[in-house]
């Protein structure tokens, strides 16, 4: 049933009238019920033409913010895309405490993901829809992750350490989850205090000071 009036308008026809202007689209933040709402399947409500620009307007407002994951709910459209794409610069100690490794431009159509084994890794995150602020979640170190690719291709594979954070942030956008729902709130932190406190490769030190749990 449609009970709002944002969406009895087609999504093919929102998307056109939101690429009509130039530059990296605008970013929704938290508050806004599209980010709390579970993502519409994509069943080719879009012909292949508008999904590609779509795509291409997706990843350039990922690479301008910047943010390593971008899924549509963030710019307003309730459909089941994301895209992720990490250059993973950084120190190298850093990286290497996070498992911080490059991950390749991708687009995620309709994914889930499922653990594999019990580890999980805390580590600080933040989101393009919460602008400003950081809380250490922890997460699965290995997933599987099911999907489709923009072409429709099927994607099963694993993914672990940082690209797998990044996909399960990604793809709990899409179904209403915003990583502070998931996250120590005692970890919350500005991206200040997380400068000033919390630029360890490892949230440790923040973990015994501001009293969370780390598993
Ligand atoms: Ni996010």
């Amino acid at each position: 049933m449609d009970t709002s009036s944002t969406t009895s308008i087609p999504l093919a026809e929102r998307i056109e009238e939101l690429l009509c202007t130039e530059g990296p689209l605008p970013i929704v933040a938290a508050g806004d019920p599209v980010l709390r709402t579970v993502a519409e399947p994509y069943r080719g409500q879009l012909d292949d033409a508008l999904l590609h620009r779509f795509v291409a307007a997706l990843r350039e407002t990922m690479l301008a913010a910047p943010g390593v994951g971008l899924a549509a709910p963030q710019v307003g459209v309730p459909l089941s895309i994301a895209v992720v794409e990490d250059r993973a610069r950084g120190p190298r100690e850093t990286l290497e405490a996070r498992s911080r490794t490059p991950l390749a431009f991708r687009v995620l159509v309709n994914p889930s993901y499922e653990p594999e084994g019990e580890t999980k890794s805390a580590f600080f995150e933040g989101c393009l829809s919460v602008p400003g602020w950081q809380a250490v979640v922890a997460r699965h170190a290995l997933i599987r992750l099911r999907a489709q690719d923009e072409q429709g291709q099927v994607i099963d594979e694993l993914f672990t350490g940082w690209p797998a954070r990044i996909v399960q942030h990604e793809t709990d956008h899409l179904n209403g989850t915003l990583y502070l729902d998931v996250a120590r709130l005692r970890s919350l932190s500005t991206n200040e205090a997380v400068a000033e406190y919390w630029s360890q490769p490892t949230p440790e030190l923040a973990a015994a000071t501001l009293g969370f749990e780390l598993t």
